[in-house]
């Protein structure tokens, strides 16, 4: 998606503020980079400055927000956020920043935004005291947190007649961050379906228990959003975990092992790619009680547990031809015989194997220390974050792919040779 590759496309959401004639200055800088520039406004923008403007300046339409033309705006929409290898909203008012905290759509520029699978860059600009509220503050920390690059405004003198922190940072700062950002997201996995799963799951025991273990979904979040950035459709079946969604990446969630089972076979079929970084509980109670279960009074209690699915052993016995599907083995004691094993067993065609009981590896921290095994070998990665790890997980399963596709050609290829021998040229 995006423009072809000589030409990126950044859409400039452009909201209602003083600052708003600055984006007709920065829209010039981008083109000035040779990038194509789309143009959404706010009403309240169109107060400040004319679309024609815009309209001129950029040489497209520009979407304003109206809902006036149903059979178009729904198409349009799409079309932009699709378009898009960055999407810019400059300057973007305390109303934008809030309504995409919170996922609102309600008008052309906050469901474009919503709708796009492309980084997203805001640089906000409004009264000092609108910037200074906890409300601003907190909505911006959600949005650094799901990737989206604040451009962060600079402090002088403010068109209210304020002086203080909400003054639109210069045009030529804000381009050249979009221009770092756009550099930085090659799309070389675009058409390509990964699925990823992530978190624990959580088997009742009763109204108010459960079962459930330490996984804290970090390194399955990090592989969806290392593969969406990357340009791939991924799907990230998730357990409840203290994690926002990634940008872009449509999401879909279990509670328990039983559920992730039904949602991994109902959207495996199609995937290119499967990551099963979850570490769904093998098993459940044999009777959830229906009301709190009681103290025994002195007595042992004994809880019945029955076996789960395995559901990377389940979906490896459908896996199709050029298929590649990748799982964890997080182990205390013989790391690589036991990742081997599950490699074997659950027809994987890689295990990411890791020792939980070393510092940095594991459970709820930011890095990893992880082995990959295949049916070819092992390699052993050094320390390192988990986005890091993520994106070598990525790039391996995605080389692996290649490999077996080409492989299933060559195969082919000589099938074809054997059966009906070397093709000869016509004799005329
Ligand atoms: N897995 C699964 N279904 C299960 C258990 C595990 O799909 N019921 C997957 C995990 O997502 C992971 C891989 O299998 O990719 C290995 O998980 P792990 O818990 O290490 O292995 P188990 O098969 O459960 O074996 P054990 O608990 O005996 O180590």
């Amino acid at each position: 998606m995006g423009a072809p590759e000589s030409k990126k496309c950044v859409v400039l959401g452009v909201t209602g503020g003083i600052a708003v004639y600055k984006a007709c200055v920065l829209l010039r800088v981008l083109q000035k980079q040779g990038i194509d520039v789309y143009v959404i406004m706010t009403k309240n923008a169109c107060r400040f400055v004319a679309p024609l403007t815009f309209e001129t300046l950029s040489g497209h339409p520009v979407a304003v927000d109206t809902f006036e033309r149903p059979a178009t705006w729904e198409v349009e929409h799409i079309a932009l956020a699709k378009r898009a290898d960055l999407f810019l909203i400059a300057p973007a008012t305390a109303n934008i920043l809030a309504k995409m905290a919170c996922g609102i759509a309600d008008d052309m520029l906050s469901t474009t935004v919503l709708a796009t699978r492309a980084p997203v860059m805001v640089a906000p600009a409004m009264n000092t005291g609108m910037w200074d509220n906890p409300a601003t503050q907190e909505n911006l920390a959600v949005l650094t947190r799901r990737g989206v690059h604040v451009v962060s405004p600079a402090t002088g003198h403010l068109a209210c007649g304020d002086q203080g922190a909400g003054k639109l940072e210069d045009v030529s700062v804000i381009a050249a961050r979009a221009m770092e950002v756009l550099s930085a997201s090659r799309k070389d996995l675009s058409g390509l379906r990964i699925m990823v799963t992530a978190g624990p799951s959580r088997e009742a025991l009763d109204p108010v228990r459960y079962i459930t273990n330490r996984s804290s979904g970090k390194m399955g979040y990090a592989i969806a959003r290392a593969a969406a950035r990357r340009g791939a459709d991924v799907t990230l079946l998730t357990g409840p975990v203290a994690l926002e969604a990634p940008q872009g990446v449509r999401v879909l969630r279990f509670t328990t092992t039983q559920e992730l089972y039904e949602l991994a076979l109902a959207h495996a079929g199609n995937q290119d790619i499967l990551i099963q970084a979850a570490a769904p509980a093998d098993y459940r109670a044999q009777e959830i009680a229906q009301q709190k279960i009681k103290k025994q009074r002195g007595e042992d209690f004994v809880l019945r547990l029955i076996e789960n699915p395995d559901v990377a052993a389940a979906l490896g016995k459908d896996k199709r031809a050029g298929q590649v599907f990748v799982g964890f083995a997080a182990e205390t004691n013989d790391v690589l015989e036991h990742a081997q094993e599950k490699l074997r067993k659950k027809n994987l065609d890689m295990i990411v194997a890791n020792d939980v009981t070393r510092e940095g590896a594991g459970f709820d921290v930011d890095t990893n220390i992880v082995t990959f095994v295949t049916q070819d070998g092992i390699e052993s990665l050094p320390l390192m974050s988990k986005d890091e790890v993520a994106e070598r997980i990525v790039s391996r399963a995605v080389a692996l792919r290649a490999y077996i596709v080409l492989s299933a050609v060559a195969y082919a290829r000589r099938t074809f040779f054997a059966f009906f021998g070397p093709i000869r040229g016509k004799k005329s």
